[in-house]
């Protein structure tokens, strides 16, 4: 199959990649210049395990390329994929359509032949639709057919995603594209992934209905948390008593500052803008969203209260920074959110992050310390934050750390370590919703 990825950004290139792997030819193409001389040059933007390799073997074995170039190969296509961003509007929160608009209408220009267009972009219920009129209205003459294939694969383990996934959702309404549509993942019917075919509007609420409902998953145990902190209940027993319930699953149900990264948080937006739009208010997720951006600062409180109360003059570590380990990706992440809460609280913050650190300068305030490892970050510091769970930090030297620190306090917001052990090393020890705030402030972080 000849397929062309619009977009090669983290699904743009991970698809290309894989899709290439799969043995189909492929042409990643981007508008920004820069990316795809990178690309050409076997050199990858993001950080994702594996993504490296799989990318410069396939392009020397002449199955991907990358280009600006969007007309020569879509004239060519089998079946042409949107995968440009979908960010967030400002103003009212719903998907901003414009970039997969925009590549709407050069893919409609080059349409030659049969082609089937694939938005794999998260997009709102009702998209493929526009996507259709706009292809119609300005080539009456083309055949085309526009299909729903949302992306579930996950950053940091995109590639296995893309290889095991869990399900394969394809919205489409006629046999043709359906059929373009099994050739490109023909290799995975072979392994027997589940491919569930729907109706496009159908796929297209799939992708959002089921990041809500991870989103939800989340914000309840990090509600569940809280009250543990109060009770002195112990969540992470609470959450494994829960998960090995199979109806409910233990997948999801870690504490911590809040979810972030590029989807969870604009999802959940879109989908609750949707359904005020049809008259069908979605007012559990609407509560997720509301619950969970606040819950992201709070944290910065909550270190805040640690701290005596003030972190006025005082540092703060901060250990990772991207919206969860493996990725560099810094989209709505929580340790935005904290730093920022500190700094206003007249912090200094000294922040390290074995990946992430060239973007969280450009997501961060002004300001921040960077350092080139966690002992650096700490050193000198009144506390340590572990904001991300990244393996490096679940394996600190707690002796140097502690010499390194003015004072011993760790606030470990991801629950790694194991509260007797780090306090006989001599720290005092708050972590999220393990009972131990109650026990050891008498009272839940203040503001919190
Ligand atoms: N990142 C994830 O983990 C993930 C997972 C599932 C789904 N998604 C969805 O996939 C979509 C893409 O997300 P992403 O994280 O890959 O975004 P991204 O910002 O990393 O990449 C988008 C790319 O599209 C390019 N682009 C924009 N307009 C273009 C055009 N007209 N022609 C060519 N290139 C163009 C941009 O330059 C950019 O490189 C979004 O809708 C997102 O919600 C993302």
């Amino acid at each position: 199959m000849k397929i062309v990825m619009v977009g090669s950004g983290y699904v743009g290139l991970v698809s290309g990649a894989c899709f290439a792997d799969f043995g189909h030819e492929v042409v990643c193409v981007d508008k920004q210049e820069n990316k795809i001389e990178a690309l050409k040059r076997g050199e990858i933007p993001i950080f994702e395990p594996g993504l490296t390799e799989l990318v410069r073997s396939n392009a020397a074995a002449g199955r991907l390329s990358f280009t600006t170039d969007l007309a020569g190969p879509v004239s060519k296509a089998d079946a042409v994929f949107i995968a440009v961003g979908t960010p967030s509007r400002r103003g009212d929160g719903f998907a901003d359509l414009s970039y997969v608009y925009a590549a709407t209408r050069e893919i409609a220009q080059a349409l030659d032949h049969y082609t089937v267009i694939v938005t794999k972009s998260t997009v709102p219920v009702g998209t493929g639709d526009e996507v259709e009129r706009i292809v119609r209205e300005l080539r009456p003459d083309a055949a085309f057919a526009v299909v729903s294939n949302p992306e579930f694969l996950r950053e940091g383990a995109a590639i296995e995603d893309y290889t095991r996934p869990d399900r394969i959702v394809i919205g489409a309404e006629e046999d043709r594209a359906r059929e373009v549509m099994a050739e490109v993942y023909r290799p995975l019917y072979l392994n027997s992934a589940p491919i569930l075919n729907t109706s496009r509007r159908t796929a297209e609420l799939t992708k959002y209905a089921a990041n809500a409902f991870l989103a939800t998953k989340i914000t309840f145990i990090n509600e569940m948390a809280d009250l543990c902190e109060q009770v002195g209940a112990n969540v992470q027993d609470v959450a494994r008593g829960m998960g090995l319930d199979n109806r409910i699953g233990s997948k999801f149900l870690h504490a911590g500052p809040g979810y972030g990264g590029s989807c969870f948080p604009k999802d959940t937006l879109a989908l609750i803008k949707t359904a005020q739009d049809f008259g069908t208010p979605a007012r559990i997720v609407e509560t997720v969203a509301a619950v969970n951006d606040q819950r992201k600062r709070a944290m910065g409180r909550t270190v805040i209260a640690a701290c005596g109360g003030s972190v006025r003059g005082k540092t703060v570590a901060v250990l990772g920074l991207t919206f969860k380990p493996n990725t560099d990706d810094m989209r709505d992440a929580p340790s935005i959110a904290i730093v920022t809460a500190l700094q206003d609280g007249g912090a200094t913050v000294r922040a390290f992050d074995p990946e992430g650190m060239e973007q969280a300068r450009a997501a961060l305030p002004a300001g921040v310390v960077y350092c080139s490892d966690a002992y650096e970050s700490v050193a000198g510091a009144d506390a340590a934050v572990i904001v991300t769970e990244w393996n490096i930090f679940r394996a600190l030297d707690l002796d140097r750390v502690k010499d390194a620190m003015k004072a011993p306090l760790l606030i470990d917001l991801r629950n790694v370590y194991r509260p007797d052990q780090v306090r006989a090393k001599g720290f005092t020890y708050l972590d999220v919703g393990r009972g131990i705030r109650a026990a050891e402030t008498g009272t839940r972080g203040a503001a919190a």
